[in-house]
């Protein structure tokens, strides 16, 4: 297997040939108990696709610099925001086992951390080893605050897979030339749909599709016969994509950090907050092929980048200048291809410890709306659909984040920033899928705007049905759970039925971000044994925006190690 110390040789290798500042602070990598790092967040100069502009990174490395662990391990990350902006930075797929506080998502466990301010995050990888990622948690501010962290097993545990002769990140992501935050400010004023990102990247750079960025590629050297780990994480905002090696198969061995079987395919689906490693060997003759990221788009109507980015993966040996063999990425509406790459995803072994006795059972609906519009000026405020304001909810219930963090007001019994009555199944059954159409006058709002919060005892059993509906248009949603993982026991097109859903209680993916199908649902299984105010929300930003989450409050137990401790001491206040 890799172990940890060769492979942060490796990373420090590739981040010096690659140009990175490495500025992280990493105590010393032999498997210590606790891993530091020091993050500091800076406004930086980039260039790309012909013009420059300042965004924030961390470190001043875009994509950021790779957090690396082994499993068990204890991480502490310092970060000192040198910014104007509000920042947070979430741990993606990390359960935060008793440390909520350090969760990360703005306004929900924690306020931002402001100008000049710092914070220090402390969590432990309990159980946890595999591709994460972490990200900011406020604003669009993600769009360039992101990279991966690492967990390798324990030392002398070995992949349940052949072992890869080298292993690379590759971080799927958006880019665009103007400033994000202003951007998401600009969206929501305009009650509009998004502006498409300028360009998709791939480790941050667009690749040769693009004006200005024939040099602005990512690039894998390998060597004929080897075969390579490559750790994809979807940092993008808005748009989920495919992704596809010209010429080679992808072997899929693990999905949001988790082992999976292994699945032989030929391109791959991740929507945003989804990681995958996938073992590619290089058989083919020798040459240069281009790896490829495109759009997935579901949505009816809906204006995107279909440009697709490319790297490089070019055999060592080969004419460097040569003929580029093109990567064939589904149609950008191929949701078949979408259906088959979830069909291959199941857990290594079988069966697993999925809960078969459910205490709560609980149904949400997902979607987008588009509300009356209220403002005097029309023009500039109501851009959405049928001179409308665009908006997302969960069983019709618009999400709004508080002035404080929920979890802070949960923990101090502070009353007025939210509510615990979000209903656990939506207020009328119909059809979901077909029976809402998108135009006016039919009524496409959502009910209620409000920070309501659904309330679990410690260790209740939760079967949840996601059900996506067409009141504006139907599409695939990204939907991600906090402080949990959850089992993946059923998914489908249509309005989910009961007396015919079939469901995998063998071996279903354990994952932190589900796409749940176009036209769909999905169902998930998880014990709610982790206390705290965990979010759940869809990953692509502009519908978290439009406030589709919701937040579920998990209570204390009664025993031991079952209690949120206290707050950290340096806690950012609002
Ligand atoms: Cu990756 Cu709430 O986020």
């Amino acid at each position: 297997m890799v172990n940890f110390s060769t492979s942060f040789l490796l990373w420090l290798s590739l981040s010096l040939i690659h140009g990175y500042n490495v500025l992280v602070m990493a105590q010393c990598p032999s498997g210590g108990p606790a891993k530091f790092y020091d993050f500091k967040v800076q406004t930086t100069r980039v260039a790309k696709l012909c013009t420059s502009k300042d965004m924030v990174t961390i470190n001043g490395m875009f994509p950021g610099p790779v957090i690396y662990a082994q499993e068990d391990d204890r991480i502490i990350v310092k970060v000192t925001n040198e910014t104007p902006y509000n920042t947070t930075i979430h741990w993606h797929g990390v359960k935060q086992k008793l440390s909520c506080w350090f969760d990360g998502p703005s306004y929900i466990t924690q306020c931002p951390i402001q100008a000049g301010q710092s914070f220090t995050y402390n969590f432990t990888m309990v159980k946890q080893k595999g591709t994460f990622f972490w990200h900011a948690h406020v604003s669009w501010l993600r769009a360039t605050v992101y990279g991966a962290l690492v967990v390798y097993p324990k030392t002398g545990v070995p992949y349940p897979f052949k072992v890869p002769y080298e292993e690379r990140i590759l971080i799927l992501g958006e880019y665009w030339l103007q400033d994000v935050v202003q951007l998401e400010h600009e969206t929501v004023a305009s009650g509009g749909p998004p502006t498409p990102a300028n360009a998709f990247t791939i480790n941050g750079h667009p690749g040769p599709n693009y004006n200005c960025s024939n040099n602005d590629v990512y690039q894998i050297d390998v060597v004929s016969g080897k075969t390579y780990m490559l750790r994809l994480v979807h940092a993008g905002l808005n748009v989920e994509s495919f992704f596809a090696i010209a010429n080679h198969n992808l072997t899929i061995v693990e999905a949001d950090a988790e082992y999976t079987k292994p699945f032989t395919t030929d391109r791959v689906m991740l929507g945003p907050g989804q990681t995958m490693v996938v073992l590619v060997t290089a058989d083919q003759p020798q040459g240069k092929y281009s790896m490829a990221m495109g759009p997935y788009m579901s949505a009816k109507g809906v204006k995107f980048q279909n440009i697709s980015s490319i790297a490089y993966f070019q055999y060592l040996g080969a004419v460097t200048n040569s003929f580029t063999l093109p990567a064939k990425l589904p149609s950008f509406n191929d949701n078949l291809a979408v259906k088959t790459v979830m069909d291959g995803l199941r857990s290594l072994t079988a069966p697993v410890n999925v809960p078969r006795k459910i205490d709560s059972e609980l149904f949400i609906t997902i979607g987008l709306n588009v509300q009356k519009c209220h403002s005097k000026t029309p023009k500039e405020n109501c851009q959405g659909l049928n001179n409308g304001v665009m908006a997302a909810s969960m069983n019709n219930i618009s999400f709004v984040k508080p002035k404080v963090s929920v979890l802070e007001a949960y923990y101090k019994r502070i009353n007025g920033y939210f509510t615990e009555d979000f209903p656990g199944v939506p207020k009328k059954f119909y059809d979901f899928v077909n029976g809402a159409p998108n135009s006016i006058p039919n009524n496409t709002e959502a009910i209620l705007n409000g920070t309501r919060t659904l309330v679990l005892e410690y260790g209740t059993r939760v079967q949840l049905i996601l059900q996506d509906t067409g009141t504006v248009t139907t599409e695939n949603h990204p939907i991600h759970l906090h402080g949990y993982s959850f089992y993946v026991v059923g998914y489908g097109t249509g309005n989910y039925n009961p007396q015919n859903a079939s469901f995998n209680l063998l071996d279903p993916p354990y994952m932190n971000t589900i796409g749940v199908p176009v036209g769909g649902w999905a169902a998930i299984r998880f014990v709610a044994d982790n206390p705290g105010v965990w979010f759940m929300h869809c990953h692509l930003d502009i519908h978290q925006s439009w406030g589709l989450g919701t937040v579920l409050v998990v209570k204390n137990g009664k025993g031991k190690l079952e209690s949120l401790p206290h707050p950290p001491a340096d806690l950012p206040q609002c």
